[in-house]
């Protein structure tokens, strides 16, 4: 497996292009399985999330193409052969799973796989079988596959989530569309991705409203037809790159970054002492004297503060000035980057949720195992201003949610490689 080599201690400066987000991109292919006309996304990033839901779709009967080197997708369900998403794909990547909720609505039947990816939690399948069924499925677990059949075809019912889930609220949403009558769906998940999917859909010809609040109102329709569709920038990846010259030092703007999408994230900056400036294209983050000062964060539903950014934040609080105290309440294993920013000379005490971090003046290079997605990440950042050599072995996750990271963080200067693994 290949590895990355970072070199500390170079301050950035430059522009990185913030890509088409993964988490859309993941939610809006499978919309292609609810019509039989073609449906186009632009600004599709270049992961192997994406590669691994083409062979999920192409699997099912679907015709994928990516143009444009992958930026652009057209997905093609006219012809659908099958209704069961196999263990050997959806194993590698949870979001299979979103398979599930258009394959009923169109098909009235789905076998799907429990799904696999990072190993941050438990990530049950409950909340989305419940909404399922509220909409007239009948669902069952054999053999690692759930079963499910609509008898007649999806009714509209009402879904009340226990937790705000963005896998079950999207399954619901998909499945929704072509229910017939009124679906309601209370204490949705509010994130931008569920946002993008809703205005998909509704170009799709569906009936959708209240996306972006806890409570969506769908109204069944026959039919969808195609769409062309551009994907959300990539809110994650934008956080990502703009803790950069936080750790690092200098400057970096984020081209296509917007702060409707990373509000909460931009308020902790804001406290530890970063400025953050909007310009024509993106948001531009600058650090050039003091370290960040330590602050408390706790992971959120949108728009709280994401889990998917906890792992880069710690990074950064690494140095900081001060005693910071990150709380996850969205997955109960999501520290394993903790003892790794350790081996670094991080200190870092876990127990349970929570993490204190208490900052030091530097961090030094070491070798570390990458161990999800974005613990890889938060690595290498806190490679770039670490003294001396990080090694991240293992980054099979990270090409999963992050496009040419070497080539985008090479470019505002700094010094990181990718050596191949056998
Ligand atoms: C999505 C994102 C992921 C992000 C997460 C939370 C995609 C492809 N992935 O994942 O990057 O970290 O949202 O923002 O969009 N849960 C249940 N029962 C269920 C479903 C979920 O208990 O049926 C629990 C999970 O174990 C977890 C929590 O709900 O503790 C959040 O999960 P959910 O919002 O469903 O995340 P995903 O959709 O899997």
């Amino acid at each position: 497996m290949d590895s990355i080599i970072v070199k500390g201690g170079t301050p950035l400066k430059g522009k990185i292009r913030i890509a088409g987000a993964k988490n859309a991109a993941l939610t809006l292919m499978p919309a292609t399985l609810l019509s039989e006309e073609p449906l186009t996304l632009t600004n599709t990033p270049r992961l192997s999330d994406i590669k691994t839901m083409t062979l999920l779709l192409q699997s099912l009967g679907a015709e994928v193409s990516a143009l444009h080197d992958g930026k652009v997708q057209v997905l093609s369900s006219h012809g659908l052969n099958s209704t069961t998403a196999d263990y050997e794909i959806v194993r590698k990547m949870r979001a299979s799973n979103l398979v599930l909720g258009p394959l009923l609505a169109r098909e009235g039947h789905a076998v799907v796989s429990l799904p696999g990816g990072c190993a941050i939690g438990a990530r049950p399948m409950d909340l989305h079988v419940t909404a399922l069924e509220a909409l007239g499925a009948e669902i069952e677990l054999k053999d690692g596959y759930l079963h499910a059949v609509a008898r007649g075809g999806l009714k509209g019912g009402t879904i009340d989530f226990r937790f705000a889930s963005v896998g079950a609220t999207e399954n619901a949403l998909m499945a929704a569309t072509l229910a017939k009558g009124t679906t309601v769906i209370n204490n949705a998940a509010r994130e931008p991705e569920i946002v993008d999917l809703a205005d998909c859909l509704r170009k799709m010809g569906a009936q959708i409203e209240g996306d972006g609040t806890t409570r969506i109102e769908v109204q069944g329709v026959d039919r969808l037809g195609g769409a062309t569709h551009q994907v959300v920038t990539d809110r994650i990846e934008l956080g990502t790159y703009m803790l950069a010259p936080v750790i690092a030092g200098g400057e970096v703007e984020c081209i296509g970054g917007r702060l409707s999408l990373v509000e909460s994230f931009v308020e902790k900056l804001h406290q530890a002492g970063v400025e953050v400036t909007e310009t024509a294209e993106g948001l531009k983050v600058a650090r050039n004297g003091d370290r960040p000062r330590a602050v408390d964060v706790t992971t959120e539903p949108f728009p709280g503060f994401p889990t998917d950014l906890q792992a880069q934040m710690m990074a950064m609080l690494c140095t900081a000035e001060g005693t910071s105290v990150l709380e996850e309440k969205i997955f109960e294993n999501r520290f394993m980057h903790a003892p790794e920013l350790v081996r670094m000379g991080a200190s870092i005490e876990v127990h349970g949720g929570h993490a204190t971090v208490h900052g030091v003046d530097r961090l030094k290079g070491a070798p570390v195992m990458a161990t999800d997605l974005r613990a890889s990440v938060s690595l290498i950042l806190a490679g770039l201003a670490a003294e001396g050599e990080t090694r991240v072995n293992r980054v099979y996750h990270l090409d999963r949610g992050y496009e040419h990271v070497e080539e985008k963080l090479g470019a505002v200067g700094a010094q990181i490689e990718r050596v191949a693994g056998e």
